[in-house]
């Protein structure tokens, strides 16, 4: 019998990485799956999946999965999906910088920390593929979401240059871009506003309490969001075609702004993408 192929995914206690690292088991995968809290490994184990420790802000806990996993596997890393991340609202100017470099620190710093470990043993076997889960933030831009936009932003930068760089080494690395998919992330991202933003203080405190009261689920659904498979779906084209695409939007939000950002002129599109939320 083949040996199973071998993926490494992150930020899998919730959301897109539980549910991929599941159904990539499924499909057949040894799935290394990474959380930050060892009461969110068990539920993974149930299922068959090698759940590990790491957090992105601790550069020993990255050295530590990727020696695990190259012991484990016998040095045999066939993908990895960087997917664990969160969203630091508020608008640029009530920003404590701080805040910025944390969310620099798990959405980019440490993604292209553990992608420069995993590359190593890719080029020692001639193949593999990287994928990672950006989102249409990463391509456009988004009122009181600079921090998050500006993260993405800069993967998308990193990673297509990478992609450029790997061409003819037999590792592929794409971008997927999702828009609005259902997670925890919405939750998540309510409680770095709290902790960093002074909403009340802000001159944009009429804006803040509109959009928390729709965080919080008293505005309006958003009748675009999808559930995690539809990441699934993309992630699986990107793992297993001869010609994996750069980016893979997900959700039509994502796949209108896109084609809008490509055919508007900026200022039309900017100044339209403000009414956006
Ligand atoms: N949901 C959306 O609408 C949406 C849209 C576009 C893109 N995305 C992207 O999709 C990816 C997954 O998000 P999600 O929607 O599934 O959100 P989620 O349910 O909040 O899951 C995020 C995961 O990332 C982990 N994480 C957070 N900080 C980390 C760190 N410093 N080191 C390692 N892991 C960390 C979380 O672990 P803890 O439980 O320990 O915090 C959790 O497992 C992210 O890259 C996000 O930017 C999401």
């Amino acid at each position: 019998m083949a040996e199973s192929r071998t993926i490494v995914v992150t930020g899998c206690s919730s959301g897109i990485g539980a549910y991929c690292a599941r159904a990539l088991r499924a499909d057949g995968w040894r799935v290394f799956a990474t959380v930050r809290k060892t009461e969110d490994m068990p539920p993974l184990e149930a299922d068959g999946i090698e759940a590990l420790l790491m957090d992105y802000t601790q550069p020993e806990t990255i050295s530590a999965l990727v020696k695990t996993v190259a012991e484990r596997s016998g040095g045999r890393i066939d993908a990895l999906f960087n997917n664990g991340a969160y969203g630091q609202p508020g608008a640029v100017e009530d920003l404590p910088t701080q805040a910025l470099r944390d969310q620099f620190e798990t959405n980019v710093f440490g993604w292209h920390e553990l992608t420069r470990q995993v590359i190593p043993l890719m080029r020692r076997r001639g193949e593999g593929r990287i994928v990672q889960c950006s989102s249409i933030l990463g391509l456009v831009p988004y009122r009181y979401r600079g921090a998050y936009t500006a993260s993405k932003f800069a993967l998308e930068g990193l990673s297509v240059t990478l992609r450029m760089e790997l061409q003819g080494s037999g590792i592929h690395v794409s971008l997927i871009e999702p828009g609005p998919i259902a997670s925890r992330f919405t939750a998540n991202a309510l409680a770095k506003i709290r902790e960093h933003i002074d909403v009340e203080n802000s001159p944009h405190a009429i804006e803040y309490r509109r959009q928390l009261a729709r965080l919080e689920g008293s505005g309006p659904i958003n009748r675009h969001k999808l559930g995690p498979e539809a990441v699934y779906a993309v992630l699986t084209h990107a793992l297993n075609s001869k010609k994996p695409k750069p980016h893979y939007p997900v959700t039509t939000p994502a796949k209108q702004g896109m084609i809008l950002k490509r055919l508007l002129p900026a200022d039309l599109f900017y100044r339209l993408m403000r009414w956006t939320d």
